[in-house]
């Protein structure tokens, strides 16, 4: 292939793959993604956290529909205040539809947090950020939101790892369409294996990783992480729970045609398909993913530090 290569920049302001697609299409694949994220791990906010109902300020950095700190608030009292921070606000939900508690608000996490955030949170949660981090700023970003952690307050951080993505059991271009996510994470200057470093970046800026739970309660027996990854919890793709496996390869589906229809507008080159070819790749994984098909998945992944303090 040509080396015609164009910049894979779709957003000046952020470096995310995907925020090329139309709202209604991103907050569908974001809010059922993070259904199915919460029925794998058994909870919205761990219960390493102690005592929920008194905490005081909770913040959620990268928040796009702000699903996570929307439903966290109905489960909190009144008095819990409970911010949304993203670099966009394109998938911020309508105001008129929040409690009073709720707030979203525009934030660059690159760039220095504003003082009036410095110690504001007893919890920050971060959630999906594999795709929009490149390899060098994940320690950075750890540094600012560990600034806006109260001392002895909790990061709690939930990601997928690109490059564990598999289709199980393996066929051609289902295996082929799983690579794809990791080469987008890598060709744009990420690390596809992100997850693995988290816990280090935490330890290195004055967080206490919190060990993994003895027993699980989720109903379902993921293997639990050994305590040498960092890793609070670990949902590998074949240990998912049966009953969100169907909906967790569709969703992934979806969001894998969006890519490779990103690539071939931007010529990006690889080694499974070309822009002509494109379409026929997309319809042969969707085949080949479809009903009784093969299923695609990656590992989730939960680390949890408590800031010194
Ligand atoms: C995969 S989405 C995750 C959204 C949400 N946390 C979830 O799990 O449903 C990534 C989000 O990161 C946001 N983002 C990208 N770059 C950012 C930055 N520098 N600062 C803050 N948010 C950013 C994007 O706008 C997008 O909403």
């Amino acid at each position: 292939m040509e080396n015609t290569t164009k910049p894979v920049a779709p957003n000046p302001r952020s470096t995310y793959v995907v925020d090329f697609e139309p709202p209604e299409k991103e907050r569908i694949r974001l809010n059922t993604q993070h259904d199915i994220f919460v029925e794998n791990t058994g909870h919205l906010l761990p219960p390493a956290i102690p005592d929920h109902e008194s905490l005081i300020a909770i913040a959620d950095v990268a928040t796009g529909t702000g699903i996570w700190l929307t439903q966290l608030s109905e489960l909190l009292p009144s008095t819990a205040t409970l911010d949304g921070f993203d670099i966009t606000d394109r998938l911020f939900p309508d105001p008129s539809t929040l409690r009073q508690n709720v707030s979203f608000s525009l934030l660059n996490v690159l760039e220095p947090i504003p003082e009036i955030l410095h110690e504001k949170y007893d919890v920050v949660h971060i959630r999906g950020l594999c795709l929009v981090l490149k390899t060098g700023e994940w320690d950075g970003v750890v540094k600012n939101v560990a600034k806006m952690i109260k001392p002895g307050g909790y990061l709690a951080w939930n990601e997928t790892n690109p490059g564990s993505t598999q289709a199980i059991p393996p066929t051609k271009i289902a295996s082929q369409g799983a690579a794809v996510l990791g080469y987008m994470c890598k060709l744009r200057g990420g690390d596809p294996f992100c997850c693995n470093s988290i816990p280090t970046h935490l330890r290195n800026n004055g967080f206490t990783v919190i060990s993994p739970p003895t027993q699980l309660t989720m109903g379902y027996a993921p293997t639990p992480p050994t305590v040498d990854t960092g890793f609070y919890l670990h949902v590998t793709g074949n240990t998912f729970k049966p009953s969100t496996v169907e909906a967790w390869s569709r969703n992934y589906a979806s969001g894998l045609c969006s890519i490779v229809s990103y690539m071939a507008q931007h010529n990006v080159p690889n080694e499974w398909f070309t822009p002509e070819t494109a379409g026929e790749f997309i319809k042969e994984f969707l085949e080949e993913t479809g009903e009784g098909g093969s299923r695609v998945f990656f590992d989730l992944v939960c680390v949890i530090g408590k800031k010194g303090g």
